[in-house]
């Protein structure tokens, strides 16, 4: 991030770290991000795009720098992309996964921490299933490591938020305001789809619909500056853009749908229901995609999706989200300051 832009999050607009275990205080209030700090992640994202195409994808900004993976829940895209990353950027790269780990044998999160920040590690990117994990580890690591958050729980995904955006500018020009992007599926238990709507409205789209069973979402959605809507056909009507998300049956309590098979009848994707978007609707998906759950094959794999171009998109984004970070992380070391997270909100 840019020295204005180091970052942590927290549940709460300010946040201060009570106890002395640590040798200094951190205490900082936090706003999310501002629209040009988002287009400086994707306009610095645009020039990683081209590294990875290149014969030798590497370059050296994060030579000498060590990461540390720190993924408490199983992934696939947000893990390999941040290795990659990493690497393709030089730094020395380690993943941790806690069903390989010592936190099999009693371990505490806290004692795991410690022990990867004795081997003098700088970053460390986080994945969890608890909502505020991320927030809950940069507040207890040493100052000099920055903290990067690769989802928590229900909470946020800024990483996938920012990689969208990124698509949709790709695909769709900058001007957001023209744009009318639904978002289908499950948005009560989605982190994406918190990130998504929020960057969504700081870039000031058009309009923003939330389309799902009214199980799957948030009493208070509206307040998120969303039009809601319960039924397909009218929720992708005319849309530019449709994303859609995956019933995340493990943060699920109780049955909050009959059966899988209900779900698709009704809200799965297929082409006859996507003839209600605009012909040129870009469609997407964060993945992991449940075939013939959210959408059909056809659609997954037809001519306006951007699926797959998503994850290309994505290790461009976290480039720039590491080289950011690294380079705020320089400016503040010299400062004297303390350390940098990033969670899609800046210290202000
Ligand atoms: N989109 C996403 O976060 O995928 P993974 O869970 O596989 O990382």
């Amino acid at each position: 991030m840019p020295t204005s832009a180091s970052a942590r999050v927290s549940s709460s607009p300010c946040s201060a770290r009570q106890g002395a275990a640590r040798p200094r205080q951190r205490t900082a209030c936090f706003r999310p991000l501002a629209r040009e700090e988002v287009e400086l992640i994707l306009d610095t994202a645009d020039s990683f795009l081209e590294v990875s195409r290149r014969e030798i994808k590497k370059v050296p900004t994060l030579r000498g720098r060590t990461v540390v993976n720190f993924f408490h829940e199983p992934s696939t895209r947000t893990r390999i992309s941040f290795e990659l990353a990493e690497k393709r950027l030089s730094a020395d790269t380690v993943s941790f996964s806690v069903s390989t780990s010592s936190f099999t044998k009693g371990e505490t999160l806290l004692d795991t921490l410690r022990n990867i920040e004795a081997m003098h590690s700088d970053m460390f990117v986080v994945r969890h299933a608890q909502s505020g994990a991320a927030h809950f580890i940069a507040e207890h690591a040493a100052p000099r490591v920055s903290v990067i958050n690769a989802g928590d729980g229900r909470h946020a995904h800024p990483t996938q938020a920012m990689l969208d955006m990124f698509t949709i500018r790709r695909a769709k020009g900058p001007d957001f305001g023209r744009l009318r992007v639904a978002i289908v599926g499950d948005i009560m238990h989605s982190r994406v789809a918190r990130s998504q709507i929020h960057a969504l409205n700081v870039l000031n789209t058009g309009e923003v619909r939330v389309v799902a069973p009214k199980t799957l979402v948030p009493a208070d959605a509206g307040a998120l500056g969303v039009h809601v809507y319960h039924d397909l056909r009218a929720g992708i009507a005319d849309a530019d853009v449709v994303i859609m998300l995956r019933l995340q049956r493990e943060r699920m309590q109780g049955a909050l749908l009959p059966s899988e098979h209900e779900y698709y009848e009704l809200f799965g994707v297929t082409e006859e229901k996507l003839a209600y978007a605009r012909p040129d609707v870009t469609i997407m998906h964060p993945g992991p995609i449940n075939r013939g759950v959210e959408l059909t094959s056809d659609v997954a794999d037809g001519p306006n999706s951007c699926i797959l171009q998503q994850v290309t998109n994505g290790l461009a984004v976290r480039m720039a989200v590491l080289f950011l970070v690294n380079q705020a992380a320089a400016v503040q070391a010299k400062e004297q300051k303390s350390v940098i997270q990033w969670s899609g909100y800046i210290r202000a």
